[in-house]
């Protein structure tokens, strides 16, 4: 083994999930959703019950952390209502059984969903929805602080309010309406803002609490080297999706309320004529060959992009990083144990240069209702069977080499790596 791979004592290393990709039962804007699979999240992993059994097999992953979403909807059914106690107790205990299993939490407190008051009520189009988290806010975690002090505010909220209101992916489907996008964007940096406070000043806490965001961040290229308008839609795509949004959680004296920085990391996107060449465009899996694009059933690949991002961030906000997600769609497990290979080796060598990474989640536990793809796309460490009824988990070959990176701390060299990623860049 690779002596250099090793890493640092009490390096966490996860899983993350989401609520409502996950545990069924849910009611906010997706419950009515049908994808086009014909997919739905009313049921999605019954990880609302089986929780338990759930912490069983991350114990089995040998995971020391998880990243966990806790649902909005579930715990106030208006603006300043007490919490509700009984979807309290169900989540104090989740966590309890985190502890007994000895897996430190990391809560995301926005990851993609509202209660359905706040939709009714403009969602975070209207600055009314700022008091009313922060309210929630401060009530969960002065129930949860002496179980959880690592926070997560806002899980990529870039992908939100662009797929809510620019690319119509994600409820309520608005298109092309830039002015809701940088709203949007500027409220929850607001809220994300007063979140760290509460967080930060709230007292009795186990460990010093740790709070930041989780920022998706892609890489926007021409595929043609010589093409104006590709090159110009790849800036825009660059300042909309990152430049303005770091700006707006992490600018000015904002960089003071964040004790972390999270980083969601799956890859590129290449444009060519104005179209992204990614399997989510539609774009079918022999075109990308052809042109000589690696992706998972998702995203274009791009390890080395990802050391370069980690020590560029580390350079510009000198903040400990967390990569809160990174994994990858794929039926060939080889596939997805290489890519995770190469994305590990990637970090390691940006923590050589000085990257203050603490840990890494990998998305996801559970194969699991992916959004506006429906159940179509597999990231689980454990496979789902949705086909049964009684939703058979299974470990997967990711999975038990995972366990394998847990278990030592330390990533297996770069051999045999899978050969349509040994041409990745
Ligand atoms: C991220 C989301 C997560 C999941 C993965 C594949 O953008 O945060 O919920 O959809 O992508």
């Amino acid at each position: 083994m690779d002596k250099s791979t090793k890493f640092p004592e009490g390096f966490l290393w996860g899983t993350a999930t989401s609520a409502t990709q996950i545990e069924g039962h849910v009611v906010n804007e997706w419950t009515d959703y049908l994808a086009p699979d014909g997919g739905h999240c009313r049921v999605a992993c019954d990880h609302y019950h089986r929780y338990e059994e759930d912490v069983e097999w991350m114990a089995q992953l040998g995971v020391n952390s998880y990243r966990m979403g806790i649902e909005w909807s579930r715990l106030q059914a208006a603006a300043f209502a007490p919490l509700n106690p009984k979807e309290l107790d169900r989540y104090v205990h989740l966590l309890d059984c985190l502890k007994a299993a000895g897996i430190t939490p990391m809560v995301v407190l926005h990851h993609f969903s509202n209660p359905p008051w706040i939709s009714a009520a403009g969602g975070w189009l209207n600055p009314a929805t700022i008091p009313a988290f922060i309210d929630y806010v401060t009530k969960l975690v002065a129930a949860l602080k002496e179980r959880v002090y690592l926070w997560n505010t806002f899980n990529e909220p870039d992908t939100y309010a662009s797929l809510t209101y620019l690319i119509g992916g994600f409820p309520p489907f608005h298109k092309w309406r830039f002015h809701s996008y940088r709203k949007v964007i500027r409220h929850m940096a607001e809220a994300h803002g007063q979140a760290c406070r509460v967080i930060r000043q709230a007292g009795g806490f186990s460990k010093t609490p740790e709070v930041g965001i989780a920022k998706n961040w892609t890489y926007f290229e021409a595929f043609q080297k010589y093409s104006l308008w590709d090159h110009g839609l790849a800036k825009f795509c660059h300042y909309a999706f990152n430049h303005f949004v770091l700006d707006a959680f992490l600018g000015g004296k904002r960089r003071e309320d964040s004790t972390f920085l999270g980083v969601n990391y799956y890859g590129r996107v290449r444009l060519n004529h104005f179209q992204a060449l990614v399997p989510t465009n539609g774009v079918s899996d022999e075109r990308l060959k052809m042109l000589g694009i690696v992706s998972d059933d998702m995203f274009e690949r791009h390890p080395s992009g990802f050391g370069r991002l980690l020590e560029k961030f580390h350079r510009r906000y000198r903040l400990p990083i967390y990569i809160t997600e990174h994994g990858a769609a794929s039926s060939d497990d080889d596939f997805r144990i290489s890519d995770l290979t190469q994305h590990l080796h990637e970090m390691h060598g940006a923590m050589n240069g000085g990257a203050d990474v603490r840990g890494f989640f990998y998305w996801s536990l559970l194969d699991n209702f992916e959004w506006q793809f429906g159940y179509s796309k597999k990231f689980g460490l454990l496979s789902v069977d949705f086909n049964d009824k009684n939703l058979l988990r299974k470990m997967t070959p990711a999975g038990e080499y995972y366990r394998g990176v847990c278990q030592a701390s330390t990533v297996p060299p770069e051999e045999n790596i899978h050969p349509s990623l040994s041409s990745c860049c």
